[in-house]
């Protein structure tokens, strides 16, 4: 028995929609079955193609009980002699989760090796690939290329997270979270992005990632630990909730399907994205560690070891938090971070009332897993009316679940 979509009742959000839901043999393809759950669950008729990699670690017979149709698991066996074209033709999405380095590889290059392959290569609608791999895979150069090809082709990418991956190691290629992969196909269907509406659909969110880079030759830089984790898994947090979200970010990682980045470089590149961006924003997160001081001048020509130890003249940069709380419109949210050794609170407290921010989020970068390229933090959240709020060591995921919990809640209706 499968749960057939012409079962469900007419009025879930996507009913009628027809989502192909691919899965390769990559260990996170247990998730997958959460995926195809939430997907029936909102209406969408779902048809599971396994490869056979996928067959070694989920049992077709899990897919069969919960999806809209059997899974395809082959060109051969298929009473339609062109099950590919069939499917291509009539789906209104196709999501690959996980995606293994070889299915990336197949679709890039337009290699049809089987019934999934040929799928996508058969297809018009739009394709959303959730990759998953360790993390020597993901970085592979071989990899990131076939990933940055298919992107600037138009396909959606939910990259994967930072966390455990199989055999117990750490690091980035563990597949995003099924809700995140659900918010990327609901999205690509046209949709808000959020399943069940959102706390944030119809807000748009700004978020600021990564460290800033401020030159002193053309191969020089000023530069600072930030790896922007924490402002991709904010930027995530807000998408997911239903917000249209800008990520004006230093780090060349791709964002959360659906959310605009922005890339920039120096303070000057950043503040002026920031002012753009959050002109019209409901919440505006710095998150970015903006380099303080800048070399007075920018050297033409490479410095040399030759001409002896140079002295680099540094000037300040401009605060940018504190520019846009100079600017901030009535009812919008600004939310500062801070990165604190000592006082934690009394030093956010200060901030907050300084750059006239409505939230400052202070992290103690002293303390063992909290900041800066951590996957963890742990931070305490200082407010209105004296609000301060301890988060304990958490991933940054979470971390962001629970900046966004306080702030939605003085959010002005709109
Ligand atoms: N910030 C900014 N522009 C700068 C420096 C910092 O917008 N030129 C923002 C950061 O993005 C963060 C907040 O200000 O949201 C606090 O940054 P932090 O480095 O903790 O504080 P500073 O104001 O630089 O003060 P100090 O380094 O003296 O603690």
């Amino acid at each position: 028995m499968t749960a057939s979509s012409a079962d469900a009742p007419g009025d879930l959000p996507l009913s009628g929609k027809r989502v192909v839901l691919g899965v390769t043999g990559g260990i996170a393809a247990y998730k997958s079955i959460l995926v195809c759950r939430q997907l029936v669950d909102l209406g969408v008729h779902v048809i599971p193609i396994l490869t056979d990699a996928a067959l070694n670690m989920v049992g077709s017979t899990t897919f069969t009980a919960l999806a809209s149709e059997r899974p395809k698991t082959s060109l051969w066996t298929d009473p339609d002699p062109i099950p590919h074209t069939t499917m291509g033709q009539t789906c209104d999405a196709i999501v690959v989760v996980p995606a293994t380095a070889r299915i990336i590889s197949d679709y890039r290059t337009g290699r049809s090796g089987d019934l999934l392959s040929a799928t996508l290569i058969a297809t018009e609608a739009p394709v959303i690939v959730c990759p998953a791999m360790h993390t020597e895979m993901w970085n592979q150069a071989s990899v990131q290329d076939n990933i940055n090809t298919l992107q600037s082709r138009g396909t959606i990418i939910v990259p994967p997270e930072e966390g455990r991956l199989a055999g117990g190691d750490l690091g980035a290629g563990r597949l995003a979270d099924p809700d995140t992969v659900v918010a990327a196909v609901v999205d690509a269907l046209g949709g808000t992005g959020a399943v069940g509406g959102g706390d944030l659909a119809g807000r748009s969110v700004v978020v600021s990632a990564g460290g800033t880079r401020e030159a002193i030759d053309p191969v020089r830089f000023i530069g600072n630990r930030s790896t922007g984790k924490q402002g991709y898994a904010l930027a995530a947090e807000a998408k997911r909730r239903g917000a249209s979200v800008t990520l004006v970010t230093t780090v060349d990682r791709p964002a959360a399907a659906g959310i605009e980045r922005i890339d920039v470089t120096t303070a000057a590149d950043m503040e002026a994205a920031m002012h753009t961006a959050a002109a019209s924003a409901d919440i505006v997160v710095m998150t970015a560690a903006v380099a303080d001081f800048r070399p007075a001048d920018v050297a033409t020509d490479k410095i040399k070891k030759a001409d002896g130890i140079p002295s680099i003249e540094l000037v300040p940069t401009n605060d940018i938090l504190a520019g846009l709380g100079a600017k901030k419109p009535a009812g919008q949210l600004l939310v500062g971070f801070a990165a604190e050794t000592t006082n934690v609170v009394e030093s956010a407290k200060g901030k907050l009332e300084r750059k006239n921010a409505d939230f400052i989020v202070a992290n103690d970068v002293s303390a063992p897993g909290v900041g800066f390229a951590h996957d963890t933090n742990a931070v305490t959240i200082v407010g209105p009316q004296g609000l301060t709020k301890a988060v304990p060591l958490g991933t940054k995921e979470e971390i962001a679940t629970a900046v966004f919990d306080l702030v939605v809640d003085s959010l002005p209706p709109s």
